[in-house]
């Protein structure tokens, strides 16, 4: 099996054990791509100095070419080393992280309400994937008006990254996207920040003359890193809901929170699968020889169920001890947003349990083809009938 086909299998973990008995390390001969299934492994490569996020000879998606998705794209922190991803991560972690729970939960409280009211009879794939980048566009003090138009406009652009040289209208709707995205952040920066903006970036003197410009490309990617996990967060723990009636009970009955839920779902089930990462030059990792440019799929899903990091890793355990979890990274590329992100899921969760129009015992779902992300999408029958 292809790698990067397991995030949307019914039921990929059994695979991944099976690797996990295979070594840290594996070269997936069809694919090409080395695999990191183990804990040892992937917290390795996640530390290593060696590692690069993007091939060396491809910093931005060639089917991309030079249109604005890749102008927006090159500049993103997340697929940069060096000063491309220090500077804008040192304008933005910190104000990202400085979020409270309390504030996220109460704009996503506003945003929730009112797109509930407005999306009658309540649709929950609708719902799932309009809230976080809302709610984050929202906390970035972008207007109301403006916020709403902001999910499509991100889907949009990140369904360029994947999307092949053929798939012409894709790629042309990214580039109509990121260019958008990059004037409408443009145009924010250069006005006042009004109270709601609750994640100011920080000046970054080292960030050249065209700060505004790169800056602006980093609030854009604010929203593709929220979009799809923050999406799928939100429906696996429906899922797991759905499957775990004596869990659903202690939620109903105010036994357990869904914050509690939340941080087991997102080690057990998590919405990001995998990361990439590529060898900058020969080196020996864990015993195996990897060449210059080696393309290893890090497979943190498998990580968290490893017996190493989490004893009975398989097992749904609420009350774990010592949790450990891979599924925000792990290194300098580590993931600022897992407080906003959670939170942006425990506040819709519970929004869509209380509006008695989703009863997750009733759900079916499958998952959307994706190569990295593990999202559920609900069959609209059987939401009707849960009402
Ligand atoms: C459940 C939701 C989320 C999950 C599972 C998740 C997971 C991750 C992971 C695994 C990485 C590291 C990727 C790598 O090293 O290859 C990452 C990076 C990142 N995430 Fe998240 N994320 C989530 C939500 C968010 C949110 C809400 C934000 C901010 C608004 C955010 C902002 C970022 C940024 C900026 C990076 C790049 C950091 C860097 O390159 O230094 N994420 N995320």
């Amino acid at each position: 099996m292809n790698p990067l086909d397991a995030p949307a299998l019914a039921n990929p973990y059994p695979w991944y054990a099976r690797l996990r008995q295979q070594g840290d390390l594996l070269y997936h001969q069809a694919s090409r791509h080395w695999v990191a299934s183990t804990a040892r492994a992937v917290t390795t490569l996640l530390n290593h100095p060696g590692c690069r996020v993007r091939p060396l000879d491809s910093p931005v998606p060639l089917a991309l070419g030079e249109g604005p998705a890749a102008t927006l794209f090159s500049r993103l922190m997340r697929m940069n080393e060096g000063n491309a991803h220090r500077c804008p991560r040192q304008m933005l972690a910190a104000p990202i992280q400085r979020c409270t729970a309390a504030d996220v939960s109460e704009e996503t409280h506003r945003v929730a309400t009112q797109l509930m009211t407005e999306s009658q009879p309540l649709d929950v794939n609708h719902i799932m994937f309009q809230i976080p980048v809302t709610v984050v566009a929202r906390l970035l003090g972008i207007r109301p008006d403006e916020a709403r138009l902001l999910p499509r406009l991100t889907a949009d652009f990140s369904a360029g990254f994947s999307a092949e040289v053929g798939e012409v209208e894709t790629l042309h709707r990214a580039h109509l996207a990121a260019e958008e995205l990059l004037q409408r952040f443009e145009h924010h920066l250069s006005s006042p920040y009004g109270p709601a903006a609750y994640i100011q970036p920080a000046t970054n003197a080292e960030f050249g003359p065209d700060n505004r410009t790169r800056t602006a490309a980093n609030l854009a990617g604010l929203l593709v890193q929220t979009f799809e996990a923050t999406t799928g967060l939100v429906g696996n723990t429906l899922i797991t809901l759905a499957s775990r009636p004596a869990l659903m009970q202690r939620v109903v009955q105010r036994h357990v929170t869904l914050s509690e839920v939340i941080a087991e779902v997102v080690r057990h089930d998590p919405p990001i699968q995998l990361t990439r990462r590529y060898m900058a030059e020969d080196s020996d990792v864990l015993g195996q020889q990897l060449p210059a440019n080696a393309s290893i799929i890090l497979l943190l899903a498998s990580a968290n169920r490893d017996s190493q990091a989490n004893e009975e890793g398989e097992r749904f355990i609420l009350e774990r001890p010592s949790r450990r979890c891979f599924s925000f990274g792990a290194g300098s590329h580590h993931c600022p947003g897992e407080t906003l992100a959670t939170t942006i899921a425990g506040t819709t969760v519970q929004l869509l349990l209380q509006s008695g129009q989703v009863t997750p015992a009733q759900l079916r779902w499958h998952y959307k083809p994706s190569p990295n992300a593990r999202i559920p999408v609900f069959e609209h029958r059987n939401q009707t009938e849960a009402t």
